[in-house]
């Protein structure tokens, strides 16, 4: 059985990928942002602490113009295109503030969380994401005054994907990945 046949996986999971080509005649309006950051906001997270901040430019604004220089050549081939980018930060100690969120030991893990919903909400929007790690972190983070209790983790090029000329996606077997009990002993086929 192939997973990436109906009805095993959802539409907006299947179809989904990391685009490198966006149309430039998208621009994210305020409610497809707001839609975006929301799904974000809105996941699950340890004690519900909510370890999450966002950083984010739409192509052409002033926010936009400080990120595009800071992305690594690879990226900046593809991702200035799209239509946004969003930086994503999870808090890496407590604040220095009397009311500050308490660090948790499950931030990084509610981020990756945070951004996998954003990324189903981009998908139901008809719009593709793009996460990438090559960019300039201590730079981005200087340039946008995150505190030091703060990381930039990843970068998210979001915007209506192109998918005329897209790569196989290819995963390691399940047999590898999920384990019945006891590690290494498949829980299922294939
Ligand atoms: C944390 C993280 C960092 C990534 N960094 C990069 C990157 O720097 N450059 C890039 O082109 N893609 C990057 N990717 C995209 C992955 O290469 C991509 O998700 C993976 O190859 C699977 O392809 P798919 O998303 O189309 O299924 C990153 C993805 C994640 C989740």
């Amino acid at each position: 059985m192939d997973p990436l046949d109906p009805p095993v996986l959802h539409p907006l999971l299947r179809e989904r990928r990391s685009v490198r080509e966006y149309d430039e005649s998208h621009r994210l309006d305020d409610v497809e942002l707001a839609a975006l950051l929301e799904a974000a906001r809105w996941a699950p997270s340890a004690g519900n602490s909510q370890p999450w901040a966002f950083l984010v430019g739409r192509r052409d604004d002033g926010a936009h113009r400080v990120f595009v220089p800071l992305l690594a050549p690879s990226v900046r081939r593809w991702a200035p295109a799209a239509s946004a980018l969003v930086f994503a930060l999870h808090q890496v100690a407590s604040g220095p503030e009397e009311d500050a969120l308490v660090y948790s030991d499950y931030a990084a893990y509610d981020l990756g969380q945070a951004v996998a919903h954003l990324t189903v909400q981009a998908a139901a929007l008809g719009l593709s994401t793009h996460q990438f790690a090559a960019f300039d972190h201590a730079g981005l983070a200087a340039a946008c005054g995150v505190p030091p209790h703060w990381a930039v983790t990843t970068g998210i090029a979001v915007g209506r994907g192109v998918t005329s000329e897209l790569a196989p996606r290819v995963r390691r077997p399940m047999a590898e990945v999920a384990y019945a009990g006891r590690f290494g002993a498949p829980v299922l086929p294939g």
